[in-house]
């Protein structure tokens, strides 16, 4: 079963770059099922796949849930706030409860970093990350990627920036990892007490001069201040982060040439991005959105969709 290196997708740090490719053809081709009139194929018929969400999400866990129903899977929809965890259940206890239940797919998002790696040693299910803490989102990063391929070509000598809270951010990482794969420049952008130490080391760029940075950018992705992540403040105020890092109107009206505007989501506008910046015709944030399903539907067929029989 599987068509990838590996049985879960936990990170694009351990993801090699025909996995990435692999992927990105798929999604290209499910994002045209999205387009058709019935937006659905039998790929995954039979198979269950369970949404464990431990933390807030809109875009990550609809995409997901709607990515196993265009694929024809049956999914079923996990609150930690509605469960027996409240109760005192473990998460050991509650993952093995839930995987008795036969199924085929575990998609987890949880506060705590490398919380995946504990589930793969509770369950034989297959397990896809969908943000952990601080460290991986790597959906997020795959979806980053093919919507710069759709409006750029080629990933390959793309100069593609970071801006914002870069400590706090899964979506940074995988962004840094599957694009240094793909052989794309990375440059990062943000406040230095917000820029984990010796990030460098693993091959981008970093500077702390937001004008330097936009002139030159192929595209730029603009992150959200994580304030429920932080607990303190990082910044002295909204209005300083702004003024230092925000993508305004005024920066991206000086380029030269324009670049892609990106965002993950959620976006606190007039913060760290413009409202018209976030709204321009050079942003494709809308674009993320609906790529992430195509992304998703990839990643849900290349782990769980089964072999063609040998005749
Ligand atoms: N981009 C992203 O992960 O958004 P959600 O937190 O809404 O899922």
């Amino acid at each position: 079963m599987g068509f990838l290196r590996d049985k879960h997708l936990l990170g694009l740090a351990e993801t090699p770059k025909e996995d990435i490719e692999l992927i990105l053809q798929h999604a290209s081709s499910f994002r045209e099922v999205l387009d058709r009139p019935i937006k659905k194929v039998p790929t995954l018929q039979g198979k269950t796949v369970v949404n464990l969400f431990f933390e807030d999400s809109t875009r990550t866990r609809i995409s997901f849930e709607l990515a196993q129903k265009r694929l024809s899977a049956d999914t079923v929809n996990f609150s930690a706030g509605r469960s027996s965890l409240k109760k005192g259940e473990s998460f050991k206890d509650t993952a093995r409860n839930i995987e008795a239940m036969k199924i085929d797919c575990i998609v987890m998002r949880h506060p705590v970093p490398g919380a995946h790696v504990h589930l793969i040693n509770y369950v034989n299910s297959v397990v896809v990350n969908a943000g952990d803490g601080t460290h991986e989102h790597p959906t997020q990063g795959l979806l980053d990627m093919m919507s710069l391929l759709e409006v750029k070509g080629n990933l390959e000598g793309l100069k593609v920036a970071l801006v914002g809270d870069i400590k706090h951010s899964r979506v940074a990482r995988s962004n840094i990892h599957g694009l240094l794969t793909m052989g794309a420049e990375v440059m990062l952008c943000g406040p230095p007490n917000l820029m984990p130490v010796n990030i460098e080391n693993l091959g981008v760029s970093m500077s702390y001069d937001i004008d330097e940075v936009l002139a030159w950018s192929d595209a730029v992705n603009v992150l959200r201040i994580q304030r429920e992540r932080q607990g303190v403040s990082y910044i002295p105020s909204v209005r300083e982060y702004r003024d230092l890092f925000g993508i305004t109107h005024e920066r991206v009206e000086r380029l030269k040439e324009p670049i892609t505007i990106m965002h993950p989501g959620p976006i606190n506008r007039g913060v760290e991005i413009d409202s018209d910046v976030a709204d321009s015709e050079n942003a494709i944030i809308l674009n993320q959105v609906l790529n992430g399903v195509a992304v998703r539907m990839a990643v849900l067929y290349l782990l769980l969709g089964d072999q063609p029989k040998a005749s």
